[in-house]
C-alpha cells in the first residue's frame, strides 16, 4: 500500500467488501447474537436531510471523555451538521437521541489523536487509519488526511431501552426488512424488468398470467406444484426405500416443469410492482431460480447413480423454497401484492351526498371523498357513474386515467373497469372494481354502495 510519504494514512475496507459484509452485519447486530458481537460495533439509524430516506448503518463505536461517537469518513455524516436525530443498535438494545457532527479540523484531529493513544497503532484500522511503525502520530498528521475523519457525538437517551427483537418481530423478519431497504437491487431488478416486460405484453397475454380471468391472482395457485412435487419427492427420498426412487425422481421431473408456468405468472405480478415490493420480489425469485436450478442438478445427479448426492441437492433446494415461500408470503401479507387494495374500503352503504351536481364536469372523472374513502364519479349526459377511486389492482388513482368505451383506463398498467358496474373488460386487475348507487337530490349527487360486497361490515 501507498503510503505517499505520509506517517499517517487512510485504510478503508474495500467498497466491495462492504457491499457483502454490511448487509450480513446488519442482520448480525439486530439478531439475539447481537450481543457476542465485538462490543465497538452497533448499527446507526438516520434519515437522509435531502432524500428523506431511512438509513442504517453498521460502524464503529468510541467513547469521547464518556460520550459515545462516532467515525465517519464519508459523506453520510452531512447529515448530522448542527444536529440531527439518531438512533442506534447496540448489543441487542435500541437507544435514541441527537448525533452532532464535530468536524472543525482542530477539535476532529484533537478527538482522533487522543483515540489513536488510546488504542495503540496496532488499532489504527479500527478508525480507518494505518500508521508506519515507530511513529508517533500528531495532530498535523492527521489534519493532512483528505478527507479528515471527523466524528458525530452522540446524545442517547438514558430512559428505557428497547431490546432490538421488540421493534418488530423476528430475525427472519428483520432481514426481510433489510431487503425491503436494499436500494443496491434497484440496479438489477431495473435490468430483468427491462428484459422480462417485452416478454408479457399488455392484453390476453398479460392477463392470463395474472389471473384477471380467474378472479384471483394465477401464480399462487400454480405454485403448488413444484412446492408439492419437490417436497413429495424429499419425502419420498426419505421414507419411500429403493422401490420409491424412480417415483421420487419423476416427481423432481415434474416439479422442475412446473417451475415454468409459475415463473411466467409471479413475472407478471413482479411486473406491476415498485419499490420495496420489487426488491422482495426479485430476491424471492432468483431464491426460486436457485432452487430450480438445485433440483435440475439433483435430477442428472439422480440418473448418474450419485443418489446421495441429489437427495441432498433435493433438501437444498426445499429448504431454499421455504425461504423463498416465507418472502413470498410476505409479499401477498405485509406488502398487499395480489391482493384487491379496496377490501377494507368502508364507502357508504346508505344514501349519503358527496357533491353538488354543478360541480362534476361531462364525461370527465372526479375524485370526491366519501367518508374514509375516495370515490371517482362521472357524469355522462344524464347519467352518474360512481366508484371506489382506488384501483383494486394495485391502488391507482382511477380518476386520473382515461374514459374509453365505457370504461375507466387505470393510469398505472391500463387495467379497464367498466363504468357501468365496476367489472373488469381488461386486467391486469383480477377483482372488479366496487361501484355504487347514484341519485340526485336537489342539486347533490347522492351514492351508496351497489354491488353484493356492500352488505358485508368491512373492517376498517
Ligand atoms: S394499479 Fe395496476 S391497473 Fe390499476
Amino acid at each position: 500500500m501507498s503510503t505517499n510519504g505520509q506517517p499517517v494514512t487512510r485504510q478503508d475496507p474495500p467498497r466491495a467488501l462492504s457491499t457483502v459484509v454490511n448487509p450480513a452485519l446488519r442482520v448480525l447486530l439486530r439478531s439475539p447474537l447481537a450481543g457476542r458481537l465485538p462490543g465497538g460495533l452497533i448499527l446507526v439509524r438516520f434519515s437522509g436531510r435531502k432524500t428523506g430516506r431511512e438509513y442504517e448503518l453498521p460502524v464503529g463505536i468510541h467513547d469521547v471523555d464518556g460520550r459515545p461517537a462516532v467515525l465517519s469518513n464519508s459523506r453520510w455524516r452531512e447529515n448530522f451538521r448542527g444536529g440531527a436525530p439518531v438512533s442506534i443498535v447496540q448489543g441487542g438494545v435500541i437507544r435514541t437521541g441527537t448525533g452532532t457532527l464535530v468536524d472543525e479540523p482542530d477539535a476532529a484531529a484533537a478527538i482522533a489523536l487522543g483515540l489513536l493513544r488510546e488504542y495503540g497503532p496496532e488499532q489504527a484500522p479500527r478508525m480507518g487509519l494505518r500508521i508506519e511503525p515507530g511513529h508517533e502520530p500528531t495532530v498535523e498528521d492527521l489534519r493532512r488526511l483528505d478527507p479528515m475523519p471527523a466524528f458525530i457525538l452522540l446524545d442517547l437517551d438514558d430512559g428505557e431501552e428497547l431490546p432490538a427483537a421488540a421493534e418488530g418481530g423476528t430475525a427472519l423478519y428483520r432481514s426481510v426488512e433489510l431487503i425491503e431497504r436494499a436500494q443496491v437491487l434497484d440496479r438489477p431488478a431495473a435490468a430483468l424488468r427491462a428484459a422480462v416486460a417485452p416478454l408479457i405484453p399488455h392484453g390476453p397475454v398479460k392477463d392470463t398470467l395474472s389471473g384477471t380471468w380467474l378472479g384471483h391472482p394465477l401464480h399462487p395457485v400454480t405454485v403448488h406444484v413444484p412446492i408439492g412435487a419437490w417436497l413429495s419427492a424429499l419425502v419420498l427420498d426419505l421414507i419411500g426405500g429403493r422401490r420409491s426412487r424412480r417415483a421420487a425422481d419423476e416427481l423432481v421431473a415434474v416439479g422442475i416443469l412446473g417451475t415454468l408456468p409459475s415463473a411466467a405468472a409471479g413475472a407478471s405480478d413482479w411486473l406491476d410492482t415498485t419499490g420495496a415490493e420489487r426488491r422482495v420480489g426479485l430476491v424471492h425469485a432468483t431464491g426460486n431460480v436457485l432452487a430450480l436450478l438445485l433440483q435440475v442438478w439433483s435430477l442428472v445427479a439422480r440418473w448418474r447413480g450419485r443418489r446421495g448426492r441429489g437427495v441432498l441437492l433435493s433438501a437444498a433446494a426445499n429448504g431454499l423454497v421455504g425461504f423463498t415461500g416465507y418472502l413470498g408470503g410476505h409479499l401477498a401479507y405485509n406488502q398487499g401484492v395480489g391482493v384487491d387494495t379496496t377490501i377494507f374500503d368502508a364507502g357508504p352503504t346508505d344514501w349519503t351526498g358527496v357533491a353538488d351536481l354543478a360541480d362534476l364536469p361531462e364525461g370527465r372523472p372526479v375524485a370526491v371523498p366519501a367518508g374514509q374513502i375516495s370515490l371517482l364519479l362521472l357524469r355522462d349526459g344524464d347519467r352518474l357513474h360512481a366508484m371506489d377511486n382506488r384501483c383494486t389492482h394495485r391502488g391507482g388513482p382511477l380518476a386520473d386515467g382515461e374514459v374509453v368505451d365505457g370504461c375507466i383506463v387505470c393510469p398505472w398498467h391500463q387495467s379497464a373497469f367498466r363504468l357501468e358496474d365496476g367489472t373488469i373488460a381488461e386486467g391486469p386487475a383480477v377483482r372488479p372494481q366496487p361501484s355504487y348507487e347514484t341519485r340526485v337530490t336537489g342539486t347533490r349527487v347522492e351514492v351508496r354502495r351497489a354491488e353484493p360486497k356492500g352488505l358485508r361490515r368491512n373492517a376498517v
